[in-house]
């Protein structure tokens, strides 16, 4: 998809000549492991210097919970954004639902699509998993600012047969939603603008907003789902959506509210 802006060969161009690109100095590699892995590992001598890692393709990109996330050649965004943002560690969870905001913002914005978010981390198209936000810290240091990374993977060119036949039906591209071929350097400027800006408005203490963006594209609002607790032990209920610190609350058939702090929920079966 053409922009207006900047397309992918200028944005290019200015990540790989200069070396920085939107206040980050940037680290784009060819095939690297995990875009994640190689900006926790520069985060020591960055020396509080914002970083972007971006990567044409990962051999071992990392999900939550320790999934891979698929990340073949020239065709998807695989980022890590290192920042440090003004807050205090026990709202760094925060930053991952901001973080899923700002992906959504960026493509109803460049990508003319309604991107629905799944708490905490996915980006769903179609109903399908597009995108990905895995959220990382460095070891908290009394007195030094922690440096957050944050790696968001999305799948944008990525023709379907790239995808293994059991992620078949879950998950997706936005080519193989749209039909249509996207210019990477324009959503990843879209990604990078919006992500400062709802980093900023999380700072000034504005989660309140962010969730209430973040809720109305909530994929799994109100919706009968499961989880599996921490002791194995499944429970069912309906979804209320992210609260006040950003964990998810569900009420459970006897009307009891839990709160899940972190695992997977799934859509449950009717
Ligand atoms: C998830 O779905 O659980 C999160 C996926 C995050 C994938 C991105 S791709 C860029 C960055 N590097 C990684 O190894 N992971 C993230």
């Amino acid at each position: 998809m053409q922009s207006g802006g900047q397309g992918q060969e200028e944005v290019w161009r200015e990540m790989t000549c200069s070396g920085n690109f939107a206040g980050y100095r940037v680290h784009y590699e060819q095939s690297v492991d995990s875009t994640n892995t190689l900006a926790l590992a520069l985060c020591d001598a960055a020396a509080g210097q914002k970083i972007m890692v971006v990567a044409e393709s990962q051999t071992q990109g990392r999900g939550r919970l320790g999934r891979i996330w698929l990340s073949p050649p020239g065709t998807g965004l695989y980022l890590s954004l290192v920042v440090y943002p003004k807050l205090s560690p026990a709202d760094f969870p925060k930053i991952t639902l901001a973080a899923g905001l700002a992906l959504c913002l960026a493509l109803e914005q460049v990508g003319q699509v309604t991107p629905r978010l799944k708490w905490p981390n996915d980006l769903l198209v179609g109903g399908r998993k597009c995108g990905g936000i895995l959220t990382e810290t460095t070891p908290f240091r009394p007195g030094a600012a922690t440096a957050v990374v944050v790696g968001i993977g999305l799948n944008v060119n990525t023709p379907a047969q790239a995808f293994p036949p059991e992620l078949a039906g879950k998950v997706t591209s936005l080519l193989h939603e749209t039909g249509r071929r996207y210019d990477r350097g324009a959503l990843l400027l879209a990604i990078i603008g919006s992500l400062e800006g709802q980093l900023a408005i999380l700072e000034e203490g504005g989660f309140a907003k962010i969730l209430g963006q973040w809720r109305e594209r909530d994929a799994y609002r109100d919706q009968a789902v499961s989880w599996v607790t921490e002791r194995g032990q499944v429970v069912r209920g309906i979804s209320l959506g992210p609260d006040a610190s950003g964990m998810l609350q569900v009420r459970d058939g006897q009307g009891n509210i839990h709160t899940v702090i972190s695992g997977d929920i799934s859509l449950a079966a009717s």
